[in-house]
């Protein structure tokens, strides 16, 4: 009987490890606290990249992905509340992508990039006159 016990407690023991391999690492370690919920601005200027007609491609909206201006999966533990903007291109070609993340024309670049480049003058600015 303690046998059979024990032979349960460890295969339940193995699956709750297995479960939790399915999951990044970095999944369990990031307090919610520190995940997210606004797109960080990634770069200030927008990427120029080479797109083929039909291929599906999904468009970093956190900020976070390492692979800039695509989705490198690094919302899914940074910032789960915000998901990839996906978009297949009707013809081949080079695309402006959004890489500020500010765009009110998800995935492309409609200039609000110049507005985050503002705020960062005027920030800037104030601790020059602050100090
Ligand atoms: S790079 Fe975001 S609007 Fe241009």
């Amino acid at each position: 009987m303690n046998a059979l016990l024990i032979i349960a407690v460890r295969k339940g023991f193995t699956e709750t490890v297995r479960r939790r391999r399915l999951l990044p690492a970095s999944t369990l370690m990031i307090p919610s606290c520190l995940q997210s919920t606004v797109p960080v601005v990634a770069a200030r200027i927008p990427c120029r990249v080479k797109v083929s007609a039909g291929k599906r491609y999904a468009w970093c909206a956190c900020g976070h992905s390492k692979k800039q201006p695509f989705c490198d999966g690094a919302h899914m533990t940074k910032a789960p509340s915000i998901h990839p903007v996906r978009f297949s291109p009707d013809k081949d070609g080079h695309l402006m992508l959004c890489a500020c993340k500010q765009t009110g024309n998800q995935p492309y670049c409609d200039g609000t990039h110049f507005t985050v480049i503002f705020q960062d003058v005027v920030k800037s600015v104030k601790k020059v006159f602050k100090s």
